[in-house]
């Protein structure tokens, strides 16, 4: 079962409710966070990644080199594939990182949160 209701004037995306096996999954309370400068929601205490996946953001970082996205992939902590910059410290692993309100999230560009071209012109 799902659940895709809005909590006040707070819309929240589509996300289990109950699982066969893991029965009624309890929630935290309704926070918000900052996801590049855009105001979000999220439950308290599920994993950054769960929050902005519910939130359609699929796209955490780009690799240094080829600038190639990457996203959730292990979701267990191993393959730093999901890591952001949180709260300003970078290589932070979104997937095993509770919610808590009032977070700054933000994509990660190599290992900044400013995109490349914006580095390129930095450097200059
Ligand atoms: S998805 Fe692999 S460390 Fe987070």
């Amino acid at each position: 079962m799902t659940d895709d209701r809005n909590d006040g004037e707070k819309k929240m995306a589509h996300r289990i409710s109950e699982h066969p096996i893991l029965g009624n999954i309890e929630k935290g309370r309704c926070v918000s966070f900052s996801y590049d400068g855009k105001e979000i929601y999220g439950y308290e205490g599920e994993p950054v990644a769960v929050a902005l996946k519910a939130a359609g953001v699929m796209v955490h970082r780009y690799t240094k080199k080829g600038h190639s996205p990457r996203g959730i992939f292990c979701a267990i902590g191993r393959c730093t594939d999901c890591v952001m910059v949180v709260d300003g410290i970078p290589n932070i692993r979104t997937c095993i990182t509770p919610l808590k309100e009032g977070m700054d999230v933000r994509t990660q560009y190599g290992v900044s949160d400013m995109p490349f071209d914006k580095q390129r012109e930095a450097a200059r």
